[in-house]
């Protein structure tokens, strides 16, 4: 991929982790999942937009039977007292009894995994468990166990690899990170 910075909307940018390193830790996240998940027909569950390209690469690497479902997450203020609720939209699937993985581009705060898993574990599935192409550690501000985790970064904002700048940056096959 070069040296070179980008700029994405006047922002500047540059170059991160390589597909070919992106390559390595999709691989073999996907044959620990392979191994953990051997004989049990799991269901993965892909949160969109920005795991779009994680999944498609972590799952036609994964062996064994299993189920795709991909899902988006809309939150709203509600009036119970943990003041968000979550909606999961697109999961029609039946989860009662399944080994779910929930496949996402990044955790950072953790908001969005920490207001999805009651909603999850609602259905009465056997397991869940997240699957993240980054983590950032430092960023945490729930309680949270992210058993799978492809790399763990520090507090920096990235793009590309499915991540977005405020829309753009998606489609880029190399991660960059804000300078
Ligand atoms: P959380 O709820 O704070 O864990 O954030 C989750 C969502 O924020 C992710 O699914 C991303 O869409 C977005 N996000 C967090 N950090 C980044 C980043 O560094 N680049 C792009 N999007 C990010």
């Amino acid at each position: 991929m070069g040296n070179s910075h980008i700029t994405i909307h006047n922002k500047e940018f540059r170059p991160y982790f390589s597909a070919v390193q992106l390559d390595e830790v999709v691989t073999s996240l996907a044959a620990r999942l392979s191994a953990d998940y051997a004989g049990h027909k799991p269901l993965f569950v892909v949160v969109l937009t920005g795991g779009f390209m994680f999944a498609s690469d972590l799952l036609k690497r994964f062996v064994g039977d299993c189920e795709i479902v991909f899902i988006r997450v809309a939150s709203y203020e509600g009036t119970d007292s943990t003041g968000v609720v979550q909606e999961i939209l697109g999961l029609r699937e039946e989860v009662q009894d399944r080994h779910l993985i929930i496949v996402e581009d990044i955790v950072d705060t953790g908001t969005t995994m920490h207001h999805l898993m009651p909603t999850l574990l609602a259905k009465g599935p056997a397991s869940v468990e997240i699957a993240a192409l980054f983590f950032k550690p430092a960023s945490l501000r729930h309680e949270l166990s992210v058993r799978y985790v492809a790399m763990e970064i520090p507090n920096d904002f990235v793009v590309g690899y499915g991540l977005d700048y405020d829309g753009l940056g998606r489609n880029l096959p190399d991660v960059y990170v804000a300078v």
